[in-house]
């Protein structure tokens, strides 16, 4: 009989299917074996009653087996998913060990045994969701024209400060890992307009936090003739469309991470626009004791959006604390013109962004002010040399957006192998 997906058999119901998969729960008893079957697409609890012929195989099977199994479907309120196969044959593919994960393990004890333990339920459910995020972000660049392109990760520049770079030996050359894709989006508007990449960014972040990984996934997008409210409204529709296709394809999935689906239809534009100026004000308000100029940390950001329920743009922060690039606010040149996206709930920042600085003696004077050597940019001010235009664009941590829409704890649930300080293994 041909195999079936879990989910094709709950339809069958009253006709015979054949499943395969892993063991998922087990538990034995005189009169029944309860096998609980996992495959990609769900779980099914198989019946093996002790005058079926595999009974005694059925008995002798550990969790995380690979078995087939072919038996009658039928409805059972009891069982988890509403049916269950009354089994009639089993074929153990592989018996397995002894599952080292048992209930109640320390989370340090899960990323020791992250390789075994991407096959949990959270982490199958977190995983399918990051996959409709990619899909309907290409999704929606694709129909509003933009190009994918591929920038390099190996790199001879500092896009975000020298404190966080990977370096590496680039045969005998100093070379880092990517921190971001900008200044190359930025050299690749010319030919295509409005260009977007999706890559591996890396930070060597020293400490640890809840939000920060030293390898992450980054959609970038950079876009000629833009301003930075042009270019909030690009990322305003992007993630509305994301939220809208994760609610509509995972409903499911969602509620088992504690998310109402609600809360995703709800992100819809326009979003809450706040000036750094007021969100300062505010803060002070609140009793926060920060002054004019400061960043806004963890701390300050979720005091922000606690009771927020879509996400808010921070625009014009202080020049002195953000990067070379961003253009000078021509109105307040104590500010540039950009935006960070805070997402709602307190989850912190998901997006930075900004409007980038076209004139060249500015760029030179601020990576000068951050000795920054100016040889190595030399490529990157050519580009404000040939055919110069006003120019804008962002990039979203794709895990911040996973952590906020699962509702995570911690960053590093929302990546298969998290790589952080203290950890590159396995
Ligand atoms: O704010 P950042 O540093 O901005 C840039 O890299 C710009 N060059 C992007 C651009 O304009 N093309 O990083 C962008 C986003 C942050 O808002 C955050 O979501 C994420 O990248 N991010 C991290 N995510 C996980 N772990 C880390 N260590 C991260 N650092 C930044
Ligand atoms: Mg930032």
């Amino acid at each position: 009989m041909e195999i079936c997906s879990i989910r094709e058999s709950m339809a069958r119901e009253g006709q015979k299917a054949r499943v395969r998969g892993w063991v998922y729960r087990h538990r034995a008893s005189k009169t029944a074996v309860f096998v609980i079957v996992r495959d990609a697409t769900g779980i099914i609890q198989c019946t093996f009653k002790p005058d079926s012929k595999n009974f005694a195989d059925a008995e002798k099977l550990l969790m995380e087996s690979a078995i087939e199994i072919e038996g009658t479907v039928k409805k059972d309120e009891r069982a988890p998913g509403g049916f269950e196969i009354g089994a009639e044959c089993l074929k153990t593919i592989h018996l397995a060990e002894r599952f080292p994960i048992t209930k109640d393990q320390s989370p340090e004890f899960l990323l020791d045994n992250r390789h075994l333990w991407v096959r949990s339920r959270q982490m199958t459910e977190m995983m399918k969701i990051k996959d409709t995020l990619l899909v309907s972000a290409r999704e929606w660049f694709h129909s509003q024209s933009w190009t994918e392109v591929t920038p390099p990760i190996l790199t001879s520049n500092a896009c975000e400060g020298g404190s966080t770079l990977f370096e590496i030996d680039y045969f005998g050359q100093k070379g880092y890992l990517s921190q971001s894709a900008q200044l190359y989006l930025e050299a690749l508007i010319f030919s295509l307009g409005k260009v977007y990449s999706i890559t591996p960014s890396f930070r060597a972040e020293k400490s640890r936090t809840r939000r920060h990984l030293a390898e992450y996934w980054h959609l970038e997008g950079e876009s000629a003739f833009a301003g930075n409210d042009d270019n909030m409204k690009t990322q305003e529709q992007l993630i509305s469309h994301i939220c809208q296709r994760i609610a509509e394809k995972h409903s499911a999935e969602l509620k088992e991470l504690g998310r109402d689906p609600e809360d995703l239809l709800r992100i819809k534009p326009p979003f809450k626009r706040l000036e750094y100026d007021s969100a300062i004000k505010i803060l002070q308000k609140k009793g926060i004791q920060i002054e004019w100029g400061a960043d806004l940390g963890t701390e300050e950001e979720r005091e922000l959006t606690a009771n927020e329920k879509i996400p808010v743009f921070v625009t014009n922060y202080p020049k002195h604390i953000k990067a070379f690039y961003m253009r000078e606010n021509p109105k307040d040149p104590r500010t540039v013109l950009n935006a960070d996206l805070l997402a709602p709930e307190g989850y912190g920042e998901m997006v930075g962004g900004s409007e980038r600085e076209t004139d060249i003696k500015k760029l030179i004077e601020r990576l000068e002010k951050e000795s920054i050597p100016i040889k190595n940019y030399e490529w990157y001010l050519d580009l404000r040399k040939f055919g110069s235009v006003q120019h804008s664009g962002f990039g979203l941590g794709v895990e911040r957006l996973i952590r906020w829409v699962c509702k995570l704890e911690h960053i590093n649930e929302a990546v298969p192998f998290p790589r952080t300080m203290n950890r590159i293994y396995p």
